[in-house]
């Protein structure tokens, strides 16, 4: 039987998001499709950027992410469920999906996402929006509902009064159901997932042989590999600008699983976003 793993990106474990959560999880039930609402902690840390992923194949902070990644492999599709904070998802669900979908990209392609957001009055199509990038650059198929998936209300009690949000609920998981159903049939039928070329990555206008993969300098470009190199005083690592997944793996996990990132002077590679 497919399974669904329902994320709850919201603090209040039983607030809102949940309730929206629960009405997915109950269509599911009855279309035959099994669910589980996974609440995520609240001391949920971001992304260090430190490339340990990349080596070691998980993430290097041990929380919810190595959780739920160690079980990837149980679930047929993912939601993600968060509450609108200032017309965007939480700082949680932002943290923990960062860390989860950078950590485990490869495993997540062929799998089914979905995003539900839940706000009191405004920003919901704006979070909506933010949480579904991380389906669309796995080669996760969306799955789609009669509106965008949005509850409103302050309260679980709000929720359970409207209406329309919870029919979209309902009709985002009968969409997910059937969408399942037909994977699963094609799979018994001989039809198999896409295999994929290899990744280009090409920054847009440099090729990737003149490239060092610092964007600090805007000319950087015209020098050539060999001779640019990274000056190592924090201030990529504030951007984003340290090295590639596979070139610049110079990070030290301690035995807590932190990471101490790269000393100063290490050559910039390639960066894989
Ligand atoms: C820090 C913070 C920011 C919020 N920003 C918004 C907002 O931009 N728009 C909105 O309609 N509601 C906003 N809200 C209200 C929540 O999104 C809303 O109550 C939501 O349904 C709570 O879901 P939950 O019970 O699952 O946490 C905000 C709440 C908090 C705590």
């Amino acid at each position: 039987m497919a399974k669904v793993l329902l994320i709850n990106g919201s603090p209040k474990e039983h607030g809102c998001t949940y309730t929206a959560l629960k009405e997915i999880a109950e269509t599911l039930t009855k279309e035959g499709v099994e669910s589980e609402i996974y609440h995520i902690k609240n001391d949920t840390a971001g992304c260090r950027d430190c490339g340990y992923c990349a080596k070691k194949g998980r993430c290097s902070i041990k929380d919810d992410v190595n959780v739920l990644a160690e079980r990837l492999d149980e679930f047929d599709a993912i939601v993600l469920g968060s509450p609108v904070y200032y017309a965007g998802p939480s700082g949680q669900v932002c943290a923990f999906a960062d860390r989860f979908f950078y950590s485990n990209a490869a495993r997540m392609a062929g799998k089914l996402g979905a995003s539900v957001v839940s706000c009191r009055r405004g920003g919901a199509s704006a979070a909506f929006d933010r949480l579904n990038k991380y389906f669309t650059i796995c080669n996760m198929p969306l799955v789609p509902s009669q509106y965008w998936n949005q509850v409103h209300g302050f309260t679980p009690e709000d929720v359970r009064r409207d209406e329309e949000g919870l029919q979209t609920m309902r009709t985002l998981a009968q969409n997910m159901a059937w969408l399942l159903k037909c994977i699963n049939a094609g799979r018994m039928a001989g039809t198999e997932k896409p295999v994929y070329e290899p990744h280009l990555w090409t920054h847009f206008i440099m090729p990737p042989s003149e490239r060092c993969g610092c964007a600090l300098h805007p000319a950087c470009h015209l020098n050539p590999i060999s001779q640019h190199g990274y000056e190592g005083d924090g201030f990529g690592q504030d951007i984003g600008l340290r090295g590639s997944r596979e070139g610049n793996a110079d990070f030290t996990p301690t035995d807590e699983g932190a990471v101490t990132p790269p000393s100063s002077g290490k050559r910039l590679t390639r960066r894989r976003f």
